[in-house]
């Protein structure tokens, strides 16, 4: 259950709430404005704590207080913000997080809290109140299990307090923006975390259907009979070893009917991955139920897409297939020819991903999209190169990848330009087919974008491997409890509203 928002507009020492949220920047040696006047009601108790060097107000630092009946609070947190110069809309959102995780840690039902960043921090109100919601409801977020025994969430009530009455216009808009956008990426999580039995090719072309039928939007799903008439072989290909159906899900959003441009999101959506034939090894495969991360992130993105409004047009293609063992799975050497008439030899079942995306992003461009950015978990290789916290970006349009790296900035999501080696194209060369679908170990991130690059033909497009970035193993990131972590929706969203602009 997600937590309720609402704006009260009050000075902060007449709160009342089980947790009351303040905060500090580093180097502070006279708190002021809400923490200041808490200071106060407190009898000097943070200033004490400050000129002790009990609190320094170090990014990230939390500190309990208890008010002894001198408010109506029970506690109150002291978030630190870090230096004042190095404050920023992320640094925001990760406070956020910090410190309505611990909220829940003290099982507080009420939790109060200011705008982190709108004062002294210099944020933009609206976009500090959307940073402050999106910190906590992702900071927030707890997978659904099946456990018989769960503890739910006593943290229901979320107060945003504001003396200024003139501030609530603005707050309020980044308070909807930023649950709208919450929402949707703990939507992508729920469904990378659902075990693959659960999330077949079918259920994400039911939870798609879902998202269109509750936030208007177009819907075509095309299962393995449409598939085989419109040529998408190489989607079928590599769902062939698997009792389950593919789908090929495309959502379309229209939301300026004056432009012939369309972007597409293009998101793998690969249920499971065992590898096929070129089988996984045992050790982790069960973590790759999350190789419909990409597929999840578009979907995610759509819903939010559908709720904000942008104008532009936004089109989503997802290729759902399970990568299977099987008497009738795709083996090593066998030759496809995908939608677009390229074939291709498959000498390593393993790397799917690439061949499921060529259909993909053929049926895109076929019907509309004149600008691409295609979302996979498609290489190992790229966590290599880049760790977990960071996607790798690839491209044939340095403008167009200045405007997704732009999204980048915006959202606080982080991704690293690599390199397109056109010297590189020798090594997936094929005897008996246009290309192979893989080629050696190295430069594996590289080969793979490259693969892909053979299908989208002359459109601006940008490729982001998010096989990294996922899925947190260790949990240890403020806004991504331990699981899937939604990469790319804020991203595609913010995208979307740059294409606005492009769309004129
Ligand atoms: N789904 C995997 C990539 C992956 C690896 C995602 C780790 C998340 C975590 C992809 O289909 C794959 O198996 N890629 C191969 C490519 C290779 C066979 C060329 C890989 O990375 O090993
Ligand atoms: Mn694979
Ligand atoms: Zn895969």
């Amino acid at each position: 259950m997600t937590a309720t928002i609402r704006i009260e507009l009050q000075s902060i020492t007449d709160v009342e709430a089980d947790v009351l949220i303040v905060n500090l920047f580093e180097g502070t040696t006279q708190p002021t404005g809400a923490t200041g006047a808490l200071d106060q009601a407190l009898g000097g108790q943070i200033s004490a704590l400050i000129e002790t060097g009990d609190f320094t107000g170090k990014f990230k630092e939390l500190k309990v207080l208890y008010p002894f009946g001198k408010l109506k609070a029970k506690r109150i947190f002291l978030v630190g913000l870090g230096e004042a110069a190095e404050f920023t809309h992320p640094r925001a959102r990760q406070a956020a997080a910090v410190a309505a995780r611990a909220a829940r840690d003290h099982k507080a039902v009420t939790v109060a809290t200011v705008v982190h960043g709108a004062g002294e921090g210099h944020l933009d109100t609206a976009l500090a109140a959307q940073a402050l919601t999106e910190g906590t409801l992702l900071g927030l977020y707890q997978v659904t299990t099946l456990k018989k025994h769960q503890t739910p969430s006593t943290l229901t009530d979320l107060i945003v307090v504001e003396a200024d009455a003139e501030k609530y216009q603005a707050i309020h808009d980044g308070i909807e923006r930023g649950r709208v956008i919450a929402d949707a990426t703990n939507y992508a999580r729920e469904l990378i975390n659902r075990p693959a039995n659960l999330l077949t090719p079918t259920n994400l072309a039911d939870a798609a259907q879902d998202v269109a039928n509750r936030f208007g939007l177009g819907l075509n799903i095309l299962g393995d009979q449409e598939l085989k008439d419109i040529g998408a072989n190489a989607i079928l290909a590599i769902g062939q070893g698997s009792p389950e159906e593919s789908r090929l899900i495309v959502l379309n959003y229209h939301g300026n009917p004056d432009s012939e441009e369309t972007l597409a999101l293009v998101g793998k959506g690969i249920t499971f991955d065992t590898g096929g034939y070129t089988l996984k090894p045992a050790a982790g495969m069960e973590n790759m139920k999350t190789d419909m991360g990409g597929a999840g992130a578009v979907l995610g993105a759509m819903q939010a897409i559908a709720q904000l409004k942008p104008k532009a047009n936004i089109m989503a293609v997802i290729p759902a297939a399970e990568n299977m063992v099987s008497g009738t799975a795709i083996k090593p050497g066998d030759v496809i020819v995908t939608m677009n008439g390229k074939s291709m030899e498959i000498v390593n079942t393993d790397a799917e991903g690439r061949v499921v995306l060529a259909d993909a992003i053929t049926y895109a461009l076929r019907n509309g999209a004149t600008k691409l950015v295609d979302v996979a978990t498609l290489t190992g290789a790229i966590s290599v190169a880049l760790g977990r916290q960071v996607a790798g970006l690839f491209t044939n349009d340095t403008d167009f990848a200045s405007v997704v790296k732009e999204a980048f900035h915006r959202s606080g999501e982080r991704a690293w330009e690599l390199p397109i080696v056109e010297d590189y194209s020798n090594a997936y060369k094929s005897n008996v087919a246009d290309m192979k679908n893989s080629a050696g170990r190295d430069g594996g991130s590289i080969i793979a974008a490259m693969i892909l690059r053979e299908f989208v033909e002359e459109t601006p497009w940008v490729h982001l491997d998010i096989a990294g970035v996922a899925r947190d193993i260790e949990g240890n990131q403020e806004l991504n409890p331990r699981g899937a972590t939604g990469f790319g929706v804020r991203t595609l969203v913010e995208l979307a509203f740059l294409q606005e602009s492009q769309e004129q």
